[in-house]
């Protein structure tokens, strides 16, 4: 384990399994359809890797990047930093998820994928943090639900560090308080 972390909450082979888990639901559900999968950078990275390789489906895979955090705390504004590559018109979509906390930052992306006339759009995330929603999602497919706590690994950062770790784990309250940055 990591020594900034205090505890492994998944581990790789949890992740594992609860990705090909969730792969197999959305490859039945969709059956004979294309899928675009829509990943929301950068906490996506490595659960929408292993998400694609397990779906039996045809695929597309774009990607959006949005800002509505800084360090610890979501900050509640939402904006696009980078927008999809391809038209959404008509087809069926899955945004693909690191985590919904407050889930102000699903609420906004829903609305505006929403607009392009999509026909059919889902949300797919490997974690929810329940106990702390400010806005009501509907989350078709979740990995995990998990406590309120701070959680690093697969994709989730602190301050962009972490994103690499094949588990994840919860840090330590002496990582944040050290403000650790990459340089
Ligand atoms: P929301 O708008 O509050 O739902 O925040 C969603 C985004 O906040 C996620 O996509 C993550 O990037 C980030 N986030 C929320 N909780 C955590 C966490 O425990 N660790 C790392 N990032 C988190
Ligand atoms: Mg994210």
């Amino acid at each position: 384990m990591h020594k900034d972390l205090k505890e492994v909450l998944l581990s790789q082979a949890e992740l594992d399994a609860g990705v090909k888990r969730l792969a197999q639901r959305i490859s039945a559900d969709y059956a004979g359809r294309c899928v675009t999968l829509v990943g929301v950078l950068k906490g996506c990275v490595l659960f929408m890797s292993d998400l694609a390789k397990n779906i039996t489906l045809d695929t597309r895979l774009d990607f959006t990047m949005l800002s509505s955090y800084s360090g610890e705390h979501s900050t509640g504004v939402v904006r696009i930093l980078l927008d999809l590559k391809e038209s959404i018109e008509d087809c069926d979509v899955l945004i693909v998820e690191d985590i919904v906390d407050s889930g102000l930052t699903m609420d906004y992306l829903l609305q505006n994928l929403k607009t392009r006339r999509p026909r059919s759009l889902e949300i797919c995330t490997l974690l929810d943090k329940p106990s702390r929603r400010k806005a009501e999602v509907p989350i078709k497919y979740t990995g995990f639900q998990i406590p309120d706590k701070f959680v690093v690994g697969y994709g989730l950062d602190y301050n962009g560090i972490y994103r690499n770790l094949p588990y994840i784990g919860v840090l330590k309250e002496s990582a944040i308080e050290g403000n650790k940055t990459c340089r």
